[in-house]
This record gives C-alpha cells, structure tokens and sequence, in this order.
C-alpha cells in the first residue's frame, strides 16, 4: 500500500460504513437482531501505538481496489483473536473453522463477497435479510470499526496460515485448463 497509511484507509471505510448503515435506516430496512447486550464499548481495544506501529510485512487484500489489512501484525491480528473468541467463536467455531455458523477461514464466503471490504461490512451490519439467513446481527454498533477490522485481520491471518499449512485446501488455486487435442 504504497503511500496509502493505514489510518487513511480506516477513515475511508468509516465514510462508506457510515454511508451504508445511513442507507440501511433510510431504506427502514429493519435491524432487529442487534447485539445490545453489551452496548458500551469494552475498554479493551485496539491501541493507538499498535496503529502506529510500523509495518513491513505482507498486505493482505483480495483485488486491487480492497481493503489492505496488515495480516503479520501481530498486535492487531490479536486483538482481533479476542474480539472474535468473544463474540463470533460461539457461531462461527474456534479459529473461524464454522460451527452454527459458515467457516470463515476456508477462503470461501457465500453470503458476502470474499473481499476485505465487503466481509467487514458484513460484520457491521449483519445478514438480517430472512430470505438469505438473517442469523446473524450487526456488530457495528457494538464494536468498534477498528476493532472489526483487526477481526478481520485475524481471520485472514487463520485463513492464509490453514493454506499454508495444508490445513485446508487452497481455494485460491485456478483449476488447469483442460486442453482437448484435435
Ligand atoms: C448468533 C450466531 C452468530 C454470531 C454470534 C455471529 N455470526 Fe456470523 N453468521 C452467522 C450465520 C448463521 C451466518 C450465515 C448467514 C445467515 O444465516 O444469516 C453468518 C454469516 C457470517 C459471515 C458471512 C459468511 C459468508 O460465507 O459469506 C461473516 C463474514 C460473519 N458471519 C462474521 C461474523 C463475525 C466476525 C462475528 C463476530 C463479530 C459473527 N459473525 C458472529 C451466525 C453468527
């Protein structure tokens, strides 16, 4: 992400949640599955000095256009692990492996789009549409944007750790191309 800091990037997604969750009120779309339970903020939550923190490891995103995450950083990709064992881990299982819920480490998404931007937006607004689910709340207004973004880190740092370890099978690798001879 040459020239892009990551700060930049997090106002950027704050403008466009801010503009999709506007929508989401506006269309009265209701959200009736929001997590209230715990509608103060845990004070644990990602540091300014890990935001800060220098980084030259590999950025992960899924196009051009994506949201970068910074999936070898090892305070936000475990700040994220807290986050997700704490309220995902019930639904989704132990290291996003699925359980209730779809496997969110399997480089596979079926109900978003296997981008960073498009799966952090799932997370903040929920799957409340019953016609496609509807099992899953909103986050967004109870964790913090930056703190779904380290869950997200973390679930990319799980998924490109499960590849590499042969834990599961690479989804990424294009199938050959048959070619038929004449
Ligand atoms: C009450 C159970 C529950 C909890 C808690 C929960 N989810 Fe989900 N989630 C689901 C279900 C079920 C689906 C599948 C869609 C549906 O049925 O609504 C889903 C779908 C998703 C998807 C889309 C997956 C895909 O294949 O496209 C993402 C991403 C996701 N959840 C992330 C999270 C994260 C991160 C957390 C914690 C902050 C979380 N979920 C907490 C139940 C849950």
């Amino acid at each position: 992400m040459l020239g892009i800091s990551f700060s930049s990037l997090f106002r950027r997604f704050s403008a466009i949640l801010c503009g999709v969750v506007a929508m989401v009120f506006l269309t009265n779309i209701s959200i009736d599955n929001v997590y209230a339970e715990d509608s103060t903020m845990v004070e644990q939550t990602l540091t300014q000095a890990c935001i800060d923190q220098p980084y030259s490891g590999t950025m992960h995103k899924s196009s051009e256009a994506d949201l970068a995450l910074e999936v070898e950083k090892d305070c936000l990709v475990q700040n994220g692990r807290e986050w997700y064992d704490r309220r995902c881990s019930f639904c989704h299982g132990g290291q996003g492996k699925g359980g209730k819920g779809p496997c969110l480490t399997c480089g596979k998404f079926a109900y978003s789009a296997n981008s960073n931007m498009a799966i952090l937006t799932t997370i903040s607004i929920g799957i409340t549409n019953k016609s496609v689910g509807g099992a899953m709340g909103a986050f967004g207004t109870t964790i913090s944007g930056m703190d779904i973004l380290s869950v997200v880190a973390y679930l990319r740092s799980e998924e490109v750790r499960r590849i590499a370890s042969g834990e599961i099978k690479d989804p990424y690798i294009k199938e050959e191309i048959m070619v038929f001879p004449e």
